[in-house]
């Protein structure tokens, strides 16, 4: 925490995006109540992080970990976006583009032959500990698993930062 004040404090006057592995924000109840040990996904003192950034105006944090498509949140006046894996279903990867105003994006599929695309839904279909307790292994509970880790409605979109 000391270093990053001492970063944020030094580079105050220029745009700041945070980059970081864990995120700073919850994605779904099950990270807030520890569901599997969800609460892993997100570090513990994220409430403190994330008042050292508004403090020092950053409006960008991006992070992973969560391996869900990308999508973003907004708390307090910092825009939390989470990017996918290449190395688990649905293998994403985002492009960002960025002005000193605006930012927007494109979720893109991991170039791979239709057989790995298959076996990739299949074990991740398969898996229990992806899923959320909303995930259920029925074709209602299947749908919102894969809805939840594809979101379809949000692979491209611009948004306004400063
Ligand atoms: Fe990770």
């Amino acid at each position: 925490m000391r270093w990053l004040e001492a970063v944020l404090k030094k580079n105050q006057k220029k745009t700041i995006m945070v980059i970081t592995h864990h995120s700073l924000v919850p994605w779904h109840d099950g990270d807030m109540k520890n569901h599997n040990y969800w609460r892993w996904f997100w570090i513990d003192n994220a409430g403190d992080v994330r008042g050292l950034l508004k403090k020092y105006g950053v409006r960008l944090v991006f992070s992973g970990h969560r391996h869900i498509s990308t999508r973003y949140q907004q708390v307090d006046d910092i825009f939390h976006f989470i990017t996918p894996a290449i190395s688990t279903y649905p293998m994403r990867y985002t492009l960002y583009e960025m002005t000193p105003k605006e930012l927007s994006w494109e979720v893109k599929d991991v170039p791979a032959p239709p057989e790995v695309w298959d076996l990739a839904k299949k074990n991740f279909l398969a898996n229990k500990w992806w899923r959320g307790p909303d995930h259920t292994e029925t074709p209602e509970g299947n749908q919102k698993y894969l809805e939840f880790y594809e979101s379809p409605t949000t692979t491209k979109g611009k948004l306004i930062y400063k």
